[in-house]
């Protein structure tokens, strides 16, 4: 399941993956959690090669259960951590940087080589698993997706939401190893009129068919 920010990607891929007893992995959280290590160790984000120095330094571990995915840093949770504005601001500078992907990907391949599951992010279809015999691209009005992440989230705005979205989705779509893409044989689906409940019953339609 891939799209941009806001999109439903998460939400619905839970509740997929727990609607047919599957695990689920947040790639996305595996970004943040490398960027918020980063961050705590002031690492200077602005420069390529320092963040690829230290890329595979710190060490991951995801929970894949729907109902309660987790992501360990260092034997640490850091689940609430890799939530804040200053992670989420920083994230697309360092998930940009092909050692970060390169390692990350690899750590992906690894969790859906165990099987049965629903991942989340912005390269699955196109670049981690090509061959998944499932592939729904989500998307929603720019509108939407400000609105949806506002309701998530406090002391912030609509109009707020919306520039930091559309600055992380143009520095998604346009790095240079892996873009945000959607794969040419993936089910776009738009949700901008849709709830949760319809959205995962529509993503459980595809994939029947
Ligand atoms: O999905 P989420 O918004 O938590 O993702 C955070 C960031 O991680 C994205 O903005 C993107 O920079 C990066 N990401 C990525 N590839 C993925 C998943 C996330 O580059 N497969």
């Amino acid at each position: 399941m891939d799209g941009p920010s806001g999109s439903g990607k998460s939400s619905a891929s839970r509740g997929v993956a727990r609607a047919l007893g599957l695990r689920y992995l947040d790639t996305g959280a595996m970004y943040r959690a490398i960027t918020w290590w980063m961050l705590e160790r002031g690492v200077d984000l602005a420069d390529p090669e320092a963040i690829a120095a230290r890329a595979l330094d710190p060490v991951l571990s995801m929970g894949t259960d729907p109902d309660a995915p987790s992501v360990a840093v260092d034997g640490a949770d850091a689940a609430v951590a890799i939530r804040t504005s200053e992670v989420t601001a920083a994230v697309s500078a360092v998930s940009a940087v092909p050692e970060v992907r390169r390692r990350l990907v690899a750590e992906q391949r690894e969790i859906i080589g165990l099987g049965g599951i629903v991942v989340e992010g912005r390269d699955i279809g196109t670049v981690v698993t090509p061959g998944a015999p499932v592939k729904v691209y989500l998307t929603a009005s720019a509108d939407a997706r400000a609105l949806r992440r506002t309701a998530e989230l406090t002391g912030t705005t609509v109009e707020a939401q919306r520039a930091a979205m559309a600055r992380r989705d143009t520095l998604d779509s346009t790095r240079k190893t892996d873009p945000l893409a959607m794969a040419a044989d993936a089910v776009e689906l738009d949700t901008t009129a849709l709830n949760l409940e319809e959205v995962i019953a529509e993503v459980l339609r595809v994939i029947k068919e």
